[in-house]
């Protein structure tokens, strides 16, 4: 029988799960403080992927602008899939349904930061001409991907512009 799960907006709830279930997917890395500080932003669209009551996935989508052009843009990320429910397609679902609300709000374009192999299964192209508020490595460059929602073909280019927390040297390695 498939897994089942069940998908929606994140709710009170959920948000109480949040740091066991980064904790579960993200180790060594503590991007808490970040999902918090973006969850109330009325920029940010938070999905939750469930269990019963149990949080076992969760992904932000945050909305911003590419510098000069009037369309909205999303950055995809992060995106959390607790350890003993991953490869069961609640990565690949989370995705789809961020992808599927964001275009008919009329989202032009949606940046990701990951890896290649994973998100190509969702419609990401590599190497993004829009460029990421601060530069990335040289190493990275596959890996800042991309996708258009509006049925255009083109990649935008520009400098992404995202709200305050996101805009941290820091966070863009
Ligand atoms: C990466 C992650 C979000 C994927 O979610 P998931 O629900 O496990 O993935 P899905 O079930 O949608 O897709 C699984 C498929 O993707 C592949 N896959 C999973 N993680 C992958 C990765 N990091 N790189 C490449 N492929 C990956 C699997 O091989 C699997 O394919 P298969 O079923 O043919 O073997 C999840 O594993 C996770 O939270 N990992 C730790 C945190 C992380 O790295 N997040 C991504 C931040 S950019």
């Amino acid at each position: 029988m498939p897994f089942s799960f069940t998908l929606s907006e994140t709710l009170p709830a959920d948000e109480a799960q949040i740091p066991e279930l980064y904790a579960s997917a993200f180790p060594e890395e503590e991007l808490v403080p970040l999902v918090e500080a973006l969850l109330p932003d009325p920029a940010v669209l938070s999905l939750s992927a469930r269990t019963g009551a149990l949080l076992i996935g969760h992904v932000l989508f945050t909305r911003g602008a590419v510098e000069g052009r009037p369309e909205t843009v999303a950055l995809l990320g992060p995106l959390a899939v607790h350890r003993d429910h991953q490869r069961r397609g609640i990565g690949k679902a989370l995705i789809a349904e961020g992808l599927a609300r964001l275009k008919t709000q009329g989202v032009a374009e949606v940046l990701v930061l990951g890896d290649p192999t994973y998100y190509s299964r969702s419609g990401f192209r590599p190497a993004s001409r829009v460029t990421p508020p601060y530069p990335l490595p040289a190493e990275w460059t596959e890996a800042w991907q991309w996708q258009r929602l509006d049925g255009t073909s083109d990649d935008l280019g520009g400098r992404l512009i995202l709200p305050e927390a996101w805009m941290r040297p820091e966070l863009w390695g």
